[in-house]
């Protein structure tokens, strides 16, 4: 008892303060460390050499172990950030009911932990944000101590503007810093930003400020992306122009990317770069419960409007910052880009909170990695010497088509780790990230988690955990990954089982609830499997017990990276005034992971024709956003339905996929309908 408490003491001790840093030694293999090398589906990453890694390998479990307990979330928390209170409930609430809470009667500020707490420490000079805009090499560096000055300004303008505490703002912004600075100042003054996705359409801010009641929008007159002009002003002004928004917004926050002019509306509009000069550098922080909201981000699930995901302060702060220090090995000197957007999770806890709330480099890119050509992230990776480096498969797949070219013309060997998310990634792809990116020694990290999880939930860990190509391997600190059987709900225990993804302990860096609608909270997450977080993603345990995420259990469409609702496309689709009935599902696409497939029924004199499929794809883009615009549209006289009338959805996809084996359709009403619609995917 005595030996197990004091190794477990040990344990906490070396993992808790993260007092192990990894050794900086890249050069050998070390794939035999686990047994791992006789299997030839393992993909070898390169860890280092040194004791430290050889020993963390060997007590992963223990580890692990360690850190499902709240000493090791509360130890941490007292160590990596400053608390203006400290907290003496490390946790409490369970899944029961849904009232999780961490570090409940603790108090700090994330963007003083984000900020001040490293200039403070001396680091006020370092280098905070890396800015690469749309054109290559246009790059504007901001220390610490910078982007405090202009975070507290944009702080002191939303108060003088009226913005309070537990406001929600709205920010729809390009990829600028001023997208992360306005994020922070939120969190600086306590108010909740909603980020929405800058390629989101009016109908979709309208609708989210809206639901989440938000009298404050923040924006810029126009976005540069890939050399286009994106206007995103009037398409704010649009959103604004619709009922449902249009009695909520009081301000709307204007910034300049460029000198294009756009409308302005006295009265309501202010334009930000002017009024923040006037501002003192100097904002005070202020002091939120660890359980106040940081922001709320909309998500899209199988059914309904989407879901505002709600974030708290204490708890995803950690999470952000743990996550972001362990799963990418992440060093003080380091050059960390993270390619996502800053309009979806990956962007807040990877671009923003995670890199910052650790002291680090982050960077944010403003382009595509396409412009000027496919050349764009690796002509980056060199100019910066970048160490770690976060990007989609899709990404990945999309630039391995043009081949190893124009990878080889650059300078890749900073590059140390790195990430993948949003998908499994795909051996083919995996091999190139590793090998040509990499140039083989770089470690690929899979990670998997979602909006709702805060921060990653499975990874292959650097220097810890061999990798193998398309499995997130499993849970990491803190996280106590299950699968059950679908069905009955019945833990599957042991390796070589399947079945769905759970976590069965609350995490710090968990949702807390849906903004307003916490019965839904419980019903997505909580209520399918009493006790445990349904993730919404199937997986499998292999013989090795790395898990393999098979995709999502509903009928959540992963197309590029990004989430789509079925059922969301299907209602811009019936919102219009030719189609009568829609069926959209995924199937599988080369370089999107999923394609989006559209099965519309037309009302009763309507012809399709290729216009027809132009203007119904036109309509979901305008509904939602040019991410989601159908791949196809498939004219559906019949959609196959049971004899309860249910759309078979597994016929759908296979049709779209191009297969030509359906299973048994013998429970549907009329079978007849598939060779139709098999037919009319063809054209
Ligand atoms: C869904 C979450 C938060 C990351 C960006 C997407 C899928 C994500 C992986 C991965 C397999 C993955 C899951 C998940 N997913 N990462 N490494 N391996 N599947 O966030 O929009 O909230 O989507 O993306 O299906 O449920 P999101």
């Amino acid at each position: 008892m005595r030996t197990a408490s004091l190794a477990l003491a040990l344990a906490l001790a070396l993992q808790s303060a993260y007092s192990f840093s990894f050794p900086a030694v890249h050069s050998q293999r070390v794939c035999g460390v686990t047994g791992a090398s006789s299997l030839p589906s393992f993909r070898c990453n390169a860890v280092g050499s040194s004791k430290t890694f050889l020993k963390s390998s060997k007590n992963w479990e223990f580890d692990h172990q360690a850190s499902l307990t709240p000493k090791y979330w509360g130890d941490l928390a007292r160590k990596n950030l400053d608390w203006f209170k400290d907290f003496s409930i490390t946790t409490s609430g369970g899944f029961e009911s849904g009232d999780v809470k961490w570090f409940e009667d603790g108090q700090l500020n994330a963007c003083y932990n984000a900020l001040d707490r490293h200039i403070l420490a001396g680091k006020g000079d370092k280098v905070a944000i890396i800015y690469e805009a749309d054109e290559a090499g246009d790059v504007t560096e901001m220390t610490y101590k910078q982007t405090l000055d202009r975070v507290s300004q944009i702080a002191n303008m939303m108060k003088s503007e009226g913005v309070k505490k537990g406001d929600v703002v709205t920010v729809y912004m390009p990829m600028t810093p001023d997208v992360i600075l306005t994020m922070l100042a939120c969190a600086r003054i306590g108010a909740v930003h909603s980020v929405v996705f800058a390629g989101f359409s009016e109908d979709a801010i309208a609708d989210r400020i809206a639901a989440a009641n938000s009298k404050f929008v923040f924006t810029t007159n126009v976005g540069l992306r890939g050399g286009k002009t994106i206007k995103l002003k009037q398409t704010v002004d649009n959103a604004i122009a619709k009922d449902r928004a249009k009695a909520i917004v009081e301000k709307v926050f204007l910034f300049k990317r460029t000198e294009e002019e756009v409308n302005f509306v006295e009265g309501r509009d202010i334009w930000a770069d002017e009024l923040l000069a006037k501002q003192s550098t100097t904002c005070e922080a202020e002091v939120m419960d660890a359980e106040d909201p940081l922001f709320i981000l909309y998500t899209s699930g199988s059914t309904g409007s989407p879901k505002g995901i709600l974030h708290t302060t204490g708890g995803y702060s950690l999470y952000a910052m743990h996550t972001t220090k362990t799963s990418f090995d992440l060093r003080d000197d380091d050059i960390y880009a993270c390619v996502a957007d800053a309009g979806w999770i990956t962007g807040h806890t990877y671009i923003c909170y995670g890199p910052l709330l650790n002291g680090a480099t982050t960077t944010v890119f403003e382009s595509t990695p396409l412009y000027p050509d496919e050349g764009r992230y690796w002509d980056m990776v060199e100019r910066l010497k970048i160490n770690v480096f976060y990007t989609a498969p899709t990404a990945i797949r999309s630039l391995m088509r043009f081949g190893d070219e124009s990878p080889k013309k650059y300078d890749l060997s900073s590059l140390r780790v790195l990430g993948s998310v949003g998908e499994p990634i795909n051996p083919a792809a995996w091999d190139w990230y590793h090998n040509v990116i990499g140039g083989g020694k770089a470690t690929v990290v899979d990670t998997y988690w979602q909006t709702e999880t805060g921060g990653h939930v499975a990874c292959n860990l650097p220097g810890i955990h061999v990798a193998k190509a398309g499995s997130c391997r499993g849970g990491t600190y803190g996280i106590d990954m299950g699968i059950l059987d679908a069905q009955t709900g019945e833990e599957q225990v042991g390796n070589d089982v399947d079945g769905v993804l759970v976590i069965k302990k609350p995490w710090p860096g968990m949702a807390r609830t849906v903004l307003g609608d916490h019965e839904r909270f419980m019903t997505t997450y909580l209520k399918p499997y009493p006790g445990n977080y349904f993730a919404g993603d199937g997986a499998r345990r292999d013989e090795d017990g790395y898990i393999w995420v098979t995709g999502r259990t509903d009928d959540v469409i992963n197309s590029s990276g990004h989430r789509i609702g079925s059922a969301e496309v299907e209602s811009a689709l019936v919102a219009t005034d030719e189609v009568a009935q829609a069926a959209v599902v995924g199937f599988p696409h080369d370089i999107k992971g999923e394609g989006i497939a559209c099965y519309v029924t037309l009302n009763n004199g309507v012809e399709m024709s290729d216009d027809m499929k132009k203007s119904l794809k036109m309509a979901v883009r305008s509904s939602i956003g040019p991410f989601a615009t159908p791949d196809m549209i498939i004219n559906a006289p019949a959609l196959p339905m049971t004899r309860s009338g249910k759309i078979m959805r597994r016929i759908l996809r296979k049709i779209a996929g191009g297969e030509n084996e359906f299973g048994d359709t013998s429970t549907l009403a009329d079978p007849s309908c598939v060779p139709v619609l098999v037919e009319n995917a063809r054209n």
